[in-house]
């Protein structure tokens, strides 16, 4: 059996790297697969996600896909100057086709279809924009106990990627991100850029998972435009592997060390738009001084063994 698992992405690179960590891990029972705009549009995501599972030998898993804009703006830009045009760096296509069509019924009606029929709580991996799993929370808040964490990557700490304050999955669709880590109740782990980037893999790293088999081949096949971006960004040979980092403490919980902080999100128009205001003042002065006055609770992650959790993500996907 193991740990029941739903994924809602936006695959993407790095969602290709988390998708096959959980496929191909014995651990884990993953129930379903949902898309969801964002690096790039929901067909597009859509069939990436169907791709990859083929890719993994999962057909067995579910896909549906889900919104196709944010819940009340729309999406300023996508992702495709970091992704590629297709998402995965324009070589979607040397992935196998879809083994199984998505279903018809879209993503939250199979979320709750699972949620409800799984016989203990599951684990919903976020690593897209929030609005599929704003939606489910919404239109059915009966399956929240049903949910056993919500484990999302997003936010930045101290710094965004889209802009200077925003991380793009929150940036995509603050008022969703703000609905499920501040006005619910369902555990959430939040997973910032703070600790993903520092998660970065080196070519080295890389050259092992090449190596390793026919997904890992396949998987750094689809790093060309990714590499070529994080370059820029993280001045050596490498790229983040956000997603994967969310995954790991989705299916390894503790993996990834964690405090609780009052959370809340920029949802006003300024230059904040898309902030993830996370409060790490002490008690003390939190009481003494001004803050939110509606802010949600979340389990921050701040740190983990970054060696440790490179080769937990290694040795997963290099079991294909
Ligand atoms: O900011 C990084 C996040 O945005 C990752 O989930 C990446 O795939 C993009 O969706
Ligand atoms: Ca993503």
């Amino acid at each position: 059996m193991g740990r029941k698992l739903i994924i809602d992405t936006d695959p993407g690179v790095d969602d290709a790297f988390a998708i096959a960590l959980a496929a191909l891990s014995d651990d884990v029972e993953l129930l379903g697969v949902t898309t969801v705009f964002g690096n790039v549009s929901l067909p597009r995501t859509t069939s990436n996600a169907l791709r990859l599972l083929a890719l993994c030998g999962r057909a067995d898993v579910p896909v549906a896909a889900g919104a196709d804009r944010p819940l009340v703006y729309p999406q300023q830009s996508r992702a495709t100057h970091i992704h590629g045009p297709d998402g995965l760096s324009g070589r979607s296509s040397v992935l196998p086709e879809p083994a199984r069509q998505a279903r018809r019924a879209g993503a939250v009606s199979l979320m709750v279809e699972l949620l409800e029929r799984a016989d203990e709580p599951v684990t919903i991996a976020a690593i897209g924009p929030l609005t599929n799993v704003a939606l489910l929370l919404a239109a059915h808040p009966r399956v929240r106990d049903r949910i056993s964490r919500i484990v999302i990557m997003g936010g930045g700490l101290d710094h965004g990627n889209t802009t200077a304050m925003a991380e793009f999955n929150v940036w995509s669709d603050p008022e969703a991100a703000r609905r499920v880590l501040v006005e619910e109740d369902v555990p959430c782990v939040l997973v910032p850029l703070d600790l993903t980037l520092r998660c970065a893999v080196d070519s080295a790293w890389l050259a092992k998972l090449a190596a390793a088999g026919p997904v890992g081949a396949a998987l750094t096949a689809l790093t060309p435009d990714y590499l070529a971006s994080y370059r820029r960004v993280l001045g050596f040979e490498g790229m983040a592997m956000h997603d994967a980092v969310a995954v790991a403490e989705a299916i390894r919980p503790g993996i990834l060390r964690t405090k609780s902080f009052p959370i809340e999100i920029d949802c006003t128009s300024g230059p904040g738009r898309g902030a993830t205001l996370v409060d790490r003042r002490s008690e003390p002065a939190r009481a003494q001084g001004e803050g939110p006055v509606h802010a949600g609770v979340a389990d921050v992650a701040l740190d983990t063994d970054l060696d440790g959790l490179r080769n937990f993500v290694l040795g997963r996907i290099s079991r294909s």
